[in-house]
C-alpha cells in the first residue's frame, strides 16, 4: 500500500500539516510521502490518497482543485481522504454559536463529495504570520471586517491532526487485509 499526502499551500503552513499526517501514516507502518501538487505526476502509482488545501476566500487553491477534477476518474477508485487548512484563532464556534469549521467549508467540498466521494474531509485551522503575506493578501487583511477572522498566529491543532491520520492509517489498514476494499463501503464499489 502506497499513500501519499497531496497539498497546495501558499505560505507552507498547508505543507508542514501533509508532512506531519505523511509521518505519522508511516509511523503506524503505510509507505506514505508528502507532496507539493505539482510534484505528483504519476498520480496512478498511489494507492491512497490524502488530499488538502489552504483556503483563501472560501476557495481552495486552484491547483488543488485542479488536480482533483483532473483525476476524479482515478480518485473515485482509490481509498482517499481530504482536508483544508483555513480557519484562524483561538474561537471554534462563530457569533450564531454555529462551529467555525463546519461554516468555513470551502465551496469545493460538496462538489468533491459527489465527484470522488472522499471518506471523510477535514477543516483544520492554520496559521497567519503577516510578514509573509503578499501584497495582495496584506492589502485584504487590512479591511475590518477581515481583521478579526485573519488573526497572527500558530493554530493548528497537532492533536485533532495526529488524531486523523492514525484513523486513516487503521482504515489503510483494513483495506489491505480485504482483497478489493480499497474504496471501503462509502465509496460505492
Ligand atoms: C487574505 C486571506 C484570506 C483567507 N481566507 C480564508 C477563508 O476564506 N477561509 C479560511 O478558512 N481561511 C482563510 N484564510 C486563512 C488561511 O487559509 C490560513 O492562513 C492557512 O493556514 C494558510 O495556509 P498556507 O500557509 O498553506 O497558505 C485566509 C488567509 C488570508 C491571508
Amino acid at each position: 500500500m502506497k499513500a501519499v499526502v497531496v497539498y497546495a499551500s501558499k505560505y507552507g503552513s498547508t505543507r508542514g500539516i501533509a508532512e506531519f499526517i505523511a509521518e505519522k501514516l508511516r509511523r503506524a507502518g503505510t509507505q506514505a510521502d508528502a507532496r507539493h501538487i505539482g510534484e505528483v505526476q504519476n498520480p496512478g502509482d498511489y494507492d491512497a490518497f490524502v488530499i488538502g488545501s489552504a483556503v483563501y476566500m472560501m476557495h481552495w487553491l486552484k491547483e488543488a482543485t485542479e488536480f482533483v477534477t483532473g483525476n476524479r476518474a482515478l480518485l473515485a477508485n482509490r481509498p482517499m481522504w481530504l482536508f483544508s487548512s483555513g480557519p484562524l484563532g483561538t474561537e471554534t464556534k462563530d457569533a450564531q454559536g454555529q462551529d467555525l469549521r463546519a461554516v468555513t467549508e470551502p465551496k469545493e467540498i460538496a462538489e468533491f463529495r459527489e465527484l470522488i466521494k472522499p471518506r471523510d474531509h477535514r477543516v483544520f485551522f492554520g496559521v497567519l504570520d503577516s510578514s509573509k503575506l503578499g501584497f495582495g493578501h496584506r492589502m485584504i487583511r487590512k479591511l475590518p471586517a477581515a481583521r478579526k477572522a485573519l488573526a497572527e498566529g500558530d493554530f493548528r491543532d497537532w492533536n485533532d491532526i495526529e488524531a486523523w491520520a492514525l484513523s486513516i492509517a487503521r482504515e489503510l489498514e483494513t483495506s489491505q487485509a480485504i482483497p478489493g476494499s480499497n474504496k471501503g463501503t462509502q465509496g460505492g464499489l
